[in-house]
């Protein structure tokens, strides 16, 4: 082969792989869905992949884009997803249709990563019978029960709040929830105290520190895992978090020894766990191997201690700028501490209105997850539209966007609870906040995650006024390497005794 013959064959090498791409990016062109232009390979992700921008930007900038459209279409690498902008179509998707859209499209690693194996990620086959078992434990009568024990460590978080803070204190509030929210997860799903707030070192606040920092490593992971999946089924091994998985392997494992050998019973996660252990039959289809009970204790620990802990710092962010809300919240929980004589009880939480104005307004401005993922199990025809997406196509359900619609929500930046009055929440399509998604796949955990944020809130509020100061970020900056909304390098206030 001379020369030019050589560089012919090159050059249609590269046209056939610039055509076969091509062909990839008609998908959403030969079906009439609109949609941003794509990159070679990448798609729409590029900003994804480099960090560039925080997924909540992409998510509000696309629907910013696109909003008078129902539905348009964008890549993730060469693989189409159908972002779904009309409340309705979110509906059926979410709650109507749902046995067509109920996977969320992610992969799970069973040999390159066991832990993987949990709800959030779960196929519907093993999915559909894990939750139907592990539902029960997230009740109001079971909540009830831990109540004592997210009180105990709301008790913890004031004693130590009384040992750090001398008069103005700043204190990185994101941190602080954090270690609140770690010792309530250990307790309550572990059973174990995680001393998280006295202890710097804390094992488990150490483990919290390592899942929640994006290094280059876990980057490299999670781009491999996302474009590469059966790539990351080969190399998984070598990029695993392997202490991380060891650490809540061995904890899961011994709790359980040391509870079987000394018959102790409490009310938390791993004695649940351990009864659908004990009772294999109570969980039909499956086999409930220890690998699978411990990446649910696992999920358990990573969507419970983080999300909720950036929620409280996402309030106490917006309370040291609205003074008047702040003021009027402490009244709210100083009126229901004090008819207890001092005490918080699970029907007071429950009751304090203006809290949990404060609480939905935190997440309608800062949804943790900015947006929702399923994926069609089966062709589908959305009604009143002329689209059919085809079985395996992925969905996107742009909440960031739609929570921050003027058209929805007036002055979206404008932090207002009383959004949330009964007749205004009313008013407003059910589709239009969705922080824990909706329908059967929706957040398991959303209850505890209500109970544990506030206890931790009134904790705070009740004896301390929190305030901006010179090292606080203003405008709110996002963390661009997290896919959960986060804030970037924490939230640094001014705590005073009120
Ligand atoms: C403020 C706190 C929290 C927020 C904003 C939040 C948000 C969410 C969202 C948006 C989803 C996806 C829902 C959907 O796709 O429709 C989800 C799923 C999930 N969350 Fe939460 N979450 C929080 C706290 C918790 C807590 C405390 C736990 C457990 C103790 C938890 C465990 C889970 C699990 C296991 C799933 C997967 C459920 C499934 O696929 O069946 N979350 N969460």
């Amino acid at each position: 082969m001379d020369l030019v013959q050589l560089l012919l064959a090159v050059v249609a090498v590269c046209l056939a792989i610039y055509y076969y791409y091509q062909s990839k990016y008609d998908f959403w062109r030969a079906r009439g869905v609109p949609g941003p232009k794509p990159h070679m390979y990448i798609g729409n992700f590029i900003d994804v992949l480099t960090k560039k921008r925080a997924i909540c930007t992409i998510v509000k900038d696309l629907y910013d884009e696109f909003k008078n459209e129902p539905i348009f279409g964008i890549y993730e690498g060469t693989t189409p997803v159908l972002v779904v902008n009309e409340l309705d179509a979110i509906k059926d998707i979410l709650i109507r249709d749902f046995s067509v859209f109920v996977d969320r499209g992610f992969h799970v690693f069973t040999e390159a990563d066991p832990l993987s194996q949990h709800l959030f990620l779960l196929e519907p086959e093993r999915w559909r019978p894990l939750r139907v078992k592990l539902s029960p434990i997230f009740t109001s009568g079971k909540l009830k029960e831990m109540f004592p024990l997210v009180v105990e460590c709301a008790g913890n978080l004031e004693r130590h709040l009384d040992k750090v803070t001398v008069d103005e204190t700043v204190v990185e509030c994101r941190d602080l929830a954090a270690k609140f929210t770690i010792d309530v997860i250990g307790s309550c799903v572990f059973g174990i105290s995680a001393h998280a707030l006295e202890d710097e070192n804390s094992e488990f606040r150490k483990m919290g520190k390592r899942i929640s920092t994006s290094s280059t490593k876990q980057r490299v992971r999670e781009a491999i895992m996302q474009f590469m999946p059966s790539v990351y089924e080969v190399v998984g091994h070598f990029l695993q978090m392997k202490d991380i998985d060891q650490f809540f392997i061995n904890l899961v494992r011994d709790t359980m020894r040391y509870r079987k050998v000394n018959n102790v019973i409490r009310p938390d996660f791993i004695h649940m766990l351990m009864e659908l252990k004990e009772h294999p039959e109570k969980v039909d289809s499956i086999e409930l191997t220890d690998i699978l009970l411990t990446a649910q204790a696992f999920v358990f620990f990573v969507a419970g201690f983080e999300t909720s802990s950036s929620t409280m710092a996402h309030t106490l962010y917006e309370l040291a700028q609205n003074h008047e809300i702040q003021d009027k919240l402490r009244q709210e929980i100083r009126d229901v501490y004090s008819k207890n004589g001092g005490n918080l009880t699970y029907a007071d939480v429950k009751g304090m209105s203006y809290l949990d104005k404060v609480f939905k307004e935190t997440l309608r401005k800062y949804p943790i997850l900015p947006m929702l993922n399923r994926r069609a199990m089966v062709n589908y025809t959305f009604r009143d539209m002329k689209i059919t997406i085809p079985k395996g196509t992925k969905i996107w359900v742009p909440v960031y966007g739609i929570q921050h619609d003027p058209n929805i929500y007036p002055d979206p930046e404008k932090f207002d609870p009383e959004r949330f009055n009964d007749d205004a929440a009313a008013a407003r399509h059910p589709m239009s906040f969705l922080p824990f998604g909706d329908g059967p796949r929706n957040c398991i955990g959303a209850r505890f995650a209500h109970y544990q944020s506030k206890v931790g809130l009134a904790t705070i509020l009740r004896n301390y006024k929190v305030d901006v100061c010179e090292k606080t970020t203003i405008p709110y900056e996002v963390n661009k390497l997290s896919f959960l909304m986060q804030p970037n390098g924490g939230v640094n206030l001014k705590l005073t005794r009120a």
